[in-house]
């Protein structure tokens, strides 16, 4: 039968109430890409899970599914979330397709292009807010909490069900889980959700258990510093969040697992999301962040990578973000329409 969605696949694994009414864009199923030429490199077995290959171009689409399904089901007719930029385009896709009203709230002048035209072309209400996405998540639980309008942030439960998704089709794709698994950092619903993902079908199948390395940027690292950041800061604008709201969860998964959680340059993540493009594949600044974890602390020596069975989680497609690329390139070579202008060019 043709693909149908994350809930078709997978709902009977997820913890949801029975009122739910699925509303899919057949998010989910997303490749898990070999990378041999860098593995043969860190002598390990590596993989992308490339999650910008969503319906909305990032992974918030498992969770999103689940959180509007939820809500539709429910009766609710607004919903709302506050958003470095995914969140929002992904609530303002699945709310177009249910027909819910749509508000999204982003921190001012700190979100890439593609995300915010994601909002606005589904059509959803777009509020900047004069400070962080912290700041912006206080105002979204602040108003849930006195009217009916639905939030579907990663602290909704149904977000976190949907999300384990991805961990199932990696135990899918491999016949178990891996030996480790790399992600970004920001708010923290994702590794929460991997790890009780891992968790679940461990119990169920005997797929094992990985251990996670979560990556936080150096600018917007609370979880490695042990304390909020009140003015995050990184290139990497997805997880720009000083304050994670599960992050006790984080660091829970990384315990558990027997992994951990560091931090990671700016320079170190531009330099991992051109690595990244050199084996075809294209992510924005955070989806990067798992990788130059990796790599980063294999160059120290305090990781050895080598024999393990590595996936790395591609959070988010590239032309999320176009101007972190097009900004740095000069413009491309102008010609007049002649084979002599173009063989004189490329034929030296
Ligand atoms: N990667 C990307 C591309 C993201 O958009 C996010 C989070 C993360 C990683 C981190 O995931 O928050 O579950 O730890 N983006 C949220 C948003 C905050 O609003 O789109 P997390």
């Amino acid at each position: 039968m043709a693909y149908q969605g994350i809930l078709h696949r997978y709902g009977q694994l997820l913890d949801l109430p029975a009122h739910t009414q699925p509303v899919s864009l057949l998010e989910g199923n997303t490749p898990l890409i070999p990378l041999p030429r860098l593995g043969r490199e860190l002598g390990c077995e590596l993989f992308v899970k490339f999650e910008g290959l969503n319906p909305t171009g990032s992974f918030k689409d498992r969770g999103m599914t689940a959180a509007i399904s939820e809500a539709v089901g429910r009766g609710a007719q607004t919903v709302i979330c506050a958003s470095t930029g995914n969140t929002a385009a992904s609530a303002a896709a699945y709310a177009a397709r249910s027909g819910l009203r749509a508000i999204v709230l982003i921190p001012e002048g700190k979100v890439a292009m593609g995300k915010l035209a994601g909002a606005v072309a589904y059509g959803a209400e777009v509020i900047q807010v004069q400070g962080s996405f912290d700041d912006a998540l206080s105002l979204v639980v602040e108003i849930t909490q006195k009217t009916q309008i639905a939030l579907v942030n990663s602290i909704n439960p149904y977000r976190i069900e949907g999300q384990k998704s991805a961990a199932f089709e990696i135990c899918d794709d491999l016949t178990h889980a891996p030996d480790w698994l790399c992600l970004p950092v920001g708010n923290a619903g994702n590794i929460t959700s991997y790890w009780a993902g891992f968790k679940q079908y461990n119990q169920l199948k005997a797929s094992g258990l990985p251990q996670i390395l979560g990556v936080q940027a150096a600018g917007a690292a609370p979880l490695v510093l042990g304390h909020p950041v009140d003015k995050p800061e990184t290139v990497a604008t997805a997880i720009r969040i000083g304050r994670p709201a599960r992050g006790e969860q984080a660091i829970e998964a990384a315990q558990e697992s027997n992994g951990m959680i560091i931090a990671v340059s700016d320079a170190e993540i531009l330099s991992t999301q051109r690595i990244l493009a050199s084996e075809g594949i294209w992510v924005e600044p955070a989806s990067a962040a798992g990788l130059a974890g990796l790599m980063a602390r294999t160059a120290t020596g305090e990781f050895d990578p080598r024999g393990k069975k590595i996936v790395v989680v591609c959070t988010g497609h590239g032309l999320k973000d176009p101007a972190i690329v097009t900004e740095s390139f000069k413009s491309p070579e102008v010609i007049p329409a002649t084979y002599l202008a173009l063989s004189s060019l490329i034929l030296k």
